[in-house]
């Protein structure tokens, strides 16, 4: 998705700033970037293709300004070209302005300025703006009015950012699209998210819809769109600048897979008491699931398979619980009760269709809980209750350590809703997981699994109860990063239809964990194994799968419930290597992006 950085007071390294910020938003995927920096006169680069192409466009230049935006687009309106790549800017080149969102009247706003004699370089929505804060400039207005003015004539959702000639003021404002101040000690800095100006502070101001910041050499101020001063929060992140490089990993996503031991001793820490077998989210979480009789997840992507799973952990001990795609949820929502919760899981939480599905049940009246990984994100802001993850900053567009944390907070949830009791080995299970997922990461042989079938046709995956969300799961990951066909299904659903797929060049992932439903899940393995396809059985060894399979992927015997997290790291590993052979952009897979922020 669409990146946004902008720096002020940052002198003669306004410029590196921009590009090292744009550089930090690369993972949320971009097909063109481009920059302004604003001093006595306003300069404007920007190029389709990798950011490598903008600076090369750069090289030799020396873009001079206090002040600057930059931009990172993810097309909607119009091809990826060097036109449509913001910044836009209007006929007289005396603003620019970057924007993520999607502005939904902007043909109206378009056809009314190309009438008055404006003349569009761009196929974009985001053209408007530069235009028509030119005709409110040509009126008289300054550029703060201007910038008002004309944001308040946008409708739909955009963060949007403006610079001047001969300014060194930043304006920005949102609605529905995240946007973020950093405050370092001389300078003051823009972003989509935290990551964009991370190396340079970790003090943050975030921005409420409706809001206007203004950055100037002198410091920050926020504003509503009237112009009536807004008191706002500094918070202090706790993500480490260091949190966002490689490691010495060849990818993010190889890094985070290995992260996930730490990702989910930071999920338990201080939440759960082994010697009394209690779990505790502190008494706002505790308070919001006191009650509750009717749980609706609504998540997209990786996240509703983490809400598949939660669906089922909870109605295993009798609550009443169900996963919606978020993008279904509004189209049809579910009917509800006096004590019915809407949790949303999202690792971002930027995701638009997840917003709208939250959005939707506050205004019925619903209660909602965000389980998310970024601290101050719009769901974890905009929710009754709030639960993170704590997996620290997740880069690699394919989620991983973030599932994995995701299913650990399912159980905490599920825990509390039991009051809090839990037995003592079951708490136990949950501190000894970390640990048997650094010992699956040690002993696994995915790569091997993957140089097997590397040249497969399709790769299909199957499992039943906790089980089935591991193979839905394994699925997309396959498809996001390798670009080959790959579905999921339950394992009693192949033989209504997808059996007719299959061949002897379609290795099927047969995850069968835990007893519930385990010998029917062989049963299939069977159904597949006479059709010639080879099995991949990912198990802990509970039932003889390993007997009708051509490669077995282990995991360590836990907890039924727990088992998935173990199967999946496997599954993570074995795209991973399909991916890396074949030579794909593992962390920016084409035409994904991080954070998903239109619907
Ligand atoms: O930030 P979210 O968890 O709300 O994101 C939801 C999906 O866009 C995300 O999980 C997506 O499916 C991932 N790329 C999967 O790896």
């Amino acid at each position: 998705m669409c990146g946004i950085i902008g720096a002020v007071g940052r002198g003669d390294a306004t410029l590196d700033t921009l590009l090292a910020g744009l550089s930090n938003l690369e993972y949320r995927g971009y097909d063109s970037a481009g920059l302004a920096v604003s001093g006595e006169e306003l300069s404007v680069a920007k190029r389709s293709g990798e950011l490598e192409v903008l600076e090369d466009a750069l090289e030799g230049q020396s873009l001079s300004g206090n002040a600057g935006i930059g931009h990172t687009r993810w097309s909607t309106h119009g091809a990826p070209t060097d036109a449509n790549a913001h910044p836009h800017t209007d006929c007289t080149d005396s603003v620019a302005v970057v924007h993520n969102g999607i502005i939904e009247n902007y043909q109206s706003l378009r056809d009314e300025l190309a009438a008055a004699g404006h003349e569009f370089k761009s196929e974009t929505d985001t053209e408007v703006v530069p235009h028509l804060i030119e005709s409110l400039l040509a009126d008289g207005a300054s550029p703060g009015t201007a910038f008002r003015q004309a944001v308040d004539r946008v409708e739909g959702s955009y963060a949007i950012a403006a610079v001047f000639a001969g300014s060194d003021t930043v304006f920005a404002a949102r609605n529905d699209s995240p946007l973020v101040l950093g405050v370092g000690d001389d300078a003051t800095y823009l972003g989509s998210d935290v990551p964009a100006f991370l190396e340079f502070t970790d003090r943050v101001v975030y921005l409420e819809d409706g809001e206007v910041a203004e950055l100037s050499p002198a410091g920050w101020t926020v504003t509503t769109l009237a112009g009536d001063p807004v008191e706002k929060e500094i918070r202090t992140v706790d993500w480490e600048s260091e949190d966002t490089g490689k490691s010495g990993y060849d990818h993010y996503m190889l890094k985070e897979i290995h992260e996930q031991p730490r990702a989910l001793r930071q999920c338990l820490q201080e939440r759960v008491n082994e010697l009394a077998g209690t779990v505790d989210l502190g008494d706002a979480v505790n308070e919001t699931l006191r009650g509750v009789d009717d749980v609706q997840l609504v998540a997209c992507g990786t996240s509703y398979h983490a809400a598949l799973y939660a669906a089922e952990l909870f109605r295993s001990q009798g609550v009443r619980a169900q996963a919606f795609v978020a993008s279904e949820y509004v189209t049809s929502p579910a009917p509800h009760g006096e004590n019915t919760l809407v949790i949303g899981i999202t690792q971002s939480g930027e995701t638009a269709d997840t917003l709208s599905a939250l959005r939707d049940a506050q205004r019925r009246g619903v209660e909602t809980l965000a389980v998310t990984n970024v601290v101050g994100s719009t769901a974890a802001r905009e929710c009754d209750g709030v639960l993170y993850i704590r997996s620290g900053p997740e880069i690699g567009v394919a989620a991983t350590k973030t599932f994995s944390a995701q299913v650990v907070a399912a159980n905490l949830v599920a825990a509390v809703m039991a009051n809090g009791d839990t037995s003592h080995e079951f708490v136990s299970a949950l501190r000894d997981l970390p640990g048997q997922v650094q010992t699956v990461l040690e002993e696994t042989n995915a790569e091997a699994v993957a140089d097997r079938f590397v040249d497969a046709d399709a790769y299909f995956f199957i499992g039943r109860g906790y089980d089935y969300p591991v193979a839905m799961e394994g699925a997309l990951k396959m498809k996001e990063i390798t670009y080959k066909h790959a579905e999921g299904f339950p394992a009693g659903e192949l033989k209504h239809g997808p059996l007719a797929l299959v061949t002897g060049n379609t290795p099927v992932f047969a995850v069968v964990t835990g007893e519930t439903g385990s010998e029917k899940t062989v049963g299939n393995v069977k159904e597949v194994e006479a059709r010639n396809a080879p099995v991949v059985a990912v198990t802990d060894g509970r039932t003889d799968v390993e007997r009708y399979a051509d490669e077995v992927l282990e995991v360590p015997e836990t907890d039924p419930r727990l088992a998935p997290v173990l199967a999946n790291v496997q599954l993570q590993l074995v795209s991973y290597h399909v991916a890396k052979q074949l030579g794909r952009s593992i962390d920016k897979p084409r035409n994904l992006a991080k954070s998903v922020t239109v619907e």
